[in-house]
């Protein structure tokens, strides 16, 4: 049997249309939502990623602006752009695109973006209270994979959820967020040895490797929900993602495809954060 497939587009495209009810709303009452990107060189795929993300601002009535920065900024520049993107009233959330150039402190440049305006929900605080249950702003790719398990009613409670991945960015904040949902969390890694015997036992698969097609049908079990937040450019201009869909698709109940899946579903918890933020900016008025 072939497995549901989860329409990351099609869901993105629902959650966007309720929010914009919010942004409506928040406009009409003064305060027009606001989102400050900066980004350091010129990292191809980050420069994508902040297109999308400026283009998936304007269309939902979010005022974004971006910050670009040459390869060789330094980072006392970087920190006073942010200095004043803290004090801005226009701008209710700050995002740094990952990854910086090597010679910043990541931690550095994160820690100094004010703890309400960390839309990506990055800085140590925010990284602490998710961990403590009283999350402030959600990561956005784990917030946006919470959101599909939501919406296709997934049950999570008592699952056995596996995270293949350990970044800061997905990982770790995904398996923080199925514990807090119930779930029972194993977190593997592309160099887990036998990697296999953790992923069938999976009732929920999340992988987020960058390992082009490294998830096989064997190592799924029967009915699974496989997530895959990989995406990969294939040497032959291709994209693809760390499941072998085509095989994958055969053993797993829902699994998500790539392009089409995790992908517009990340953007939109961005949007999302960003509303969040400014309705909160309204309550303490
Ligand atoms: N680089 C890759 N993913 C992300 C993300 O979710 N946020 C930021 N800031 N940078 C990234």
């Amino acid at each position: 049997m072939s497995a549901q497939i989860i329409d990351g587009k099609q869901l993105a495209r629902d959650v966007r249309a309720d929010w914009k009810r919010r942004v409506v709303d928040l406009t009409e009452r003064g305060v027009k939502p606001g989102l400050a990107v900066i980004i350091v060189g010129d990292n191809p795929a980050s420069t994508i990623y902040v297109r999308n993300k400026v283009k998936a601002c304007s269309e939902i009535g979010i005022h974004s602006e971006v910050h670009h920065f040459s390869e060789n900024a330094q980072q006392g520049e970087i920190l006073e752009c942010i200095s004043l993107l803290n004090q801005n009233k226009c701008i209710h959330g700050i995002l740094v695109q990952l990854p910086l150039p090597s010679h910043f402190e990541n931690n550095k440049v994160i820690t100094s973006i004010a703890i309400d305006k960390d839309v990506d929900g990055f800085h140590l605080y925010n990284v602490g209270a998710l961990v403590t249950g009283s999350t402030n702003f959600a990561p956005c790719t784990p917030y946006g994979v919470m959101l599909m398990l939501e919406q296709y009613r997934i049950p999570i409670v008592g699952k056995h959820a596996v995270v293949v991945g350990r970044s800061n960015i997905v990982g770790k904040p995904m398996a923080m967020m199925l514990l807090e949902h119930g779930a029972t969390v194993t977190i593997c890694t592309s160099k887990t040895k036998d990697l296999t015997q953790f992923t069938r036992l999976a009732d929920i698969l999340v992988v987020a490797t960058g390992r082009p097609r490294m998830i096989t049908a064997n190592m799924v079990k029967s009915g699974a929900t496989v997530i895959d937040v990989g995406i990969n450019r294939l040497p032959d201009g291709q994209l693809c993602g760390d499941v072998e869909f085509d095989t994958v698709k055969d053993v797993a109940g829902y699994i998500t495809p790539v392009p089409g899946g995790v992908g517009p579903m990340t953007i939109t918890s961005l949007l999302c954060n960003t509303i969040l933020s400014a309705e909160r900016t309204k309550l303490s008025v």
